[in-house]
C-alpha cells in the first residue's frame, strides 16, 4: 500500500556531506521526497523523539549526538515505503548492515548511524507529526 515515511539524515552524515547521496537512493529506489527541511535539534526535541529509549543506557549519549549538528528530515513517500526505507538504510549497526546499504557505506558506528527511519505505521505517523504540519508535506 501507498506510505508515507520520516526519514533523518543524522549529524554524522550531514557533517560528511552525504546529504545528497542519500536522498539520491531513495530517489532512485522510487520514494518520492514530499517533505524536506533541515533543522538543529534542541534538547527538548531530540529528548522528546526518541522518547521510547530513555532509560537505555544509550539514551544520554543518543540525545547529545542528535544536537551535535544540523540533520536532514524528510517524508518519503511510497508503494510499502516504511520496510523499503528501513531496507535502503541497512541494519541499526553499520558493521551488521548488508552492502550496499546506506549505514554500509556511510555510517561509522552503531551510534553514529547516518539515517533513521520509522520501524511501524504507528511510528511513522507520530514522527512525521512531530517535525512537519500538513502544509509542510507535498504528496504526489
Ligand atoms: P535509530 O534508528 O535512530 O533509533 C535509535 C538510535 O539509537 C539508533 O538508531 C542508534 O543510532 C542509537 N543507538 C546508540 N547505541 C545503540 C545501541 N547500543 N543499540 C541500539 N541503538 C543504539
Amino acid at each position: 500500500a501507498e506510505e508515507q515515511t520520516l526519514s533523518i539524515i543524522k549529524p554524522d552524515a550531514v557533517g560528511d556531506n552525504h546529504i545528497g547521496a542519500i536522498v539520491a537512493r531513495f530517489e532512485e529506489a522510487g520514494l518520492k521526497v514530499v517533505a524536506l527541511k533541515m533543522l538543529q535539534l534542541t534538547r527538548a526535541q531530540a529528548e522528546g523523539f526518541y522518547a521510547e529509549h530513555e532509560g537505555r543506557p544509550f539514551f544520554p549519549s543518543l540525545v547529545e549526538f542528535m544536537m551535535s549538528g544540523p540533520v536532514c528530515v524528510q517524508v518519503l513517500q511510497g508503494d510499502n515505503a516504511i520496510v523499503r526505507n528501513r531496507e535502503l538504510m541497512g541494519a541499526t549497526n553499520p558493521e551488521e548492515a548488508e552492502a550496499g546499504t546506506i549505514r554500509a557505506d556511510f555510517a561509522t558506528a552503531v551510534s553514529a548511524n547516518a539515517v533513521h527511519g520509522s520501524d511501524s505505521p504507528e511510528s511513522a505517523a507520530r514522527e512525521i507529526d512531530y517535525f512537519f504540519n500538513s502544509q509542510e508535506i507535498y504528496p504526489r
